[in-house]
């Protein structure tokens, strides 16, 4: 566990980058993941801010989401960008509404539980709670075969935009030009614009992705749900959360397991990719594997020097995977190392609640501290190099304040 001193000295530097990155639009307040390459709000940053605001300002959490839910389309997707403001950088997919038209790994009943267990404020839930019913609403309707999986249209829905588990459904060899990587979810972009996005019967044909961890996510974000319903007295909710649940579960595990390992999957087949990223641990959070299963996958995986073992935790990719990149490139997002290898804070808080969701206490301090490490080392940065610590994409990068919430 950390030391008091060490928890002080993070916390005013969250707080501080906080005051940097906060913005007000309107009514509304939302916080930029970093001021210098992501100028708008994105749908999962704002659940980690949320998380790491209800720390030291419980006001700022819930507002962070306000926000979010106030741009809900028709259909009942929460988008994955709010353009509150228009700005010359990546408004790719800027249209009249001012949002983009795709989804985002879904934390938003997490965040929201997170405040309740803190607060107790029951107007706050029953405020959020049809918002967030249409929108886990909507995402089943992504289960077009009643596998009682979610699709993704485009690889940018998974948080992970470029990492190497989506090469095969993009049609792309492992080791290839970042530019090809970015204009292959373009076009796939583009594509779907066509036929309107929600038509999934010409989404799937285009990419069609149930990943491991946006399934992890939504077995835990469903509980989250069935337990809010529960509090505010909505049974009917309650067992439809929980039924979606144990379906999902129930389907990951068929299609998904084998060799000891969860694995992403695609196509009218269910075709396994096997491509070793981080997301072979994130079904611990959702509780996912037996204890054996964990004990192995930690022993096998994360202990591995060739995989996941490196001076710095953990790597996104593993090491010995033909995709394996964690150099950095000057230019512009797109064409920089990303989720090819780098250390995100996101995974690290996800694997660090999954290790000590199964006792692994030590392993999970470890994190904490290597995570610690980075930021004193190489401040709030967007990623990290796995050997050398040096950080590496955007500047003030708001995801590091996670560490607050490794407790
Ligand atoms: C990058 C990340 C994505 C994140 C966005 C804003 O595109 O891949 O997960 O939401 O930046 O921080």
């Amino acid at each position: 566990m950390a030391n008091s001193s060490d928890k002080f000295n993070l916390e005013e530097s969250v707080k501080d980058l906080f005051v940097k990155n906060r913005r007000i639009a309107g009514k509304y307040q939302y916080t930029l993941p970093s001021p210098d390459s992501y100028p708008y709000q994105w749908f999962w940053d704002s659940c980690f801010h949320s998380i790491i605001l209800s720390h030291f300002d419980m006001k700022g959490a819930k507002e962070e989401l306000r926000s979010l839910v106030s741009r809900q389309l028709k259909n009942g997707l929460l988008p994955h960008i709010i353009y509150w403001e228009k700005h010359e950088v990546m408004n790719v997919d800027w249209d009249a509404k001012g949002t983009s038209s795709l989804a985002q790994p879904p934390l938003i009943a997490y965040a929201v539980r997170n405040i309740y267990k803190k607060e107790n404020d029951i107007s706050f839930v029953k405020e959020m709670f049809p918002s967030m019913d249409r929108y886990y609403r909507y995402l089943l309707t992504r289960d077009t075969r009643k596998s009682h999986l979610v699709g993704l249209i485009n690889p940018d829905e998974s948080g992970e935009d470029n990492s190497p588990r989506f090469d095969i459904p993009l049609g792309i060899e492992s080791v290839h030009q970042f530019s090809e990587n970015n204009l292959k979810r373009f076009n796939l972009f583009k594509e779907s614009r066509k036929c309107g996005f929600d038509n999934v019967d010409c989404t799937r044909n285009l990419f069609w992705v149930k990943d491991v961890p946006f399934s992890a996510y939504l077995i835990e974000n469903f509980m989250c749900m069935s337990e809010l319903a529960c509090e505010i007295k909505d049974r009917e909710n309650e067992a439809f959360y929980i039924g979606q649940r144990e379906m999902m579960i129930k389907s990951m595990r068929e299609r998904m397991y084998e060799d000891g390992i969860f694995w992403t999957i695609h196509g009218m087949d269910y075709e396994k990719i096997k491509v070793k990223t981080w997301a072979i641990f994130a079904p611990l959070v959702a509780g996912l594997y037996t204890e054996e299963e964990a004990k192995n996958l930690i022993e096998n995986h994360l202990h591995n020097e060739k995989e996941f073992q490196a001076p710095f935790a953990i790597p996104t990719t593993a090491k010995n995977e033909a995709g394996y990149f964690p150099e950095e490139r000057s230019g512009p997002a797109w064409l920089r190392p990303n989720w090819r290898g780098p250390i995100w804070m996101a995974p690290n808080w996800f694997v660090y609640r999954g290790l000590k969701k199964y006792g692994f206490y030590d392993e999970a301090n470890i994190i904490r501290k290597k995570s610690l490490e980075l930021i004193e080392k190489s401040g709030f940065r967007e990623y990290y190099h796995p050997e050398t610590g040096q950080g590496q994409g955007a500047f003030d990068f708001t995801w590091g304040g996670l560490v607050l919430d490794m407790e």
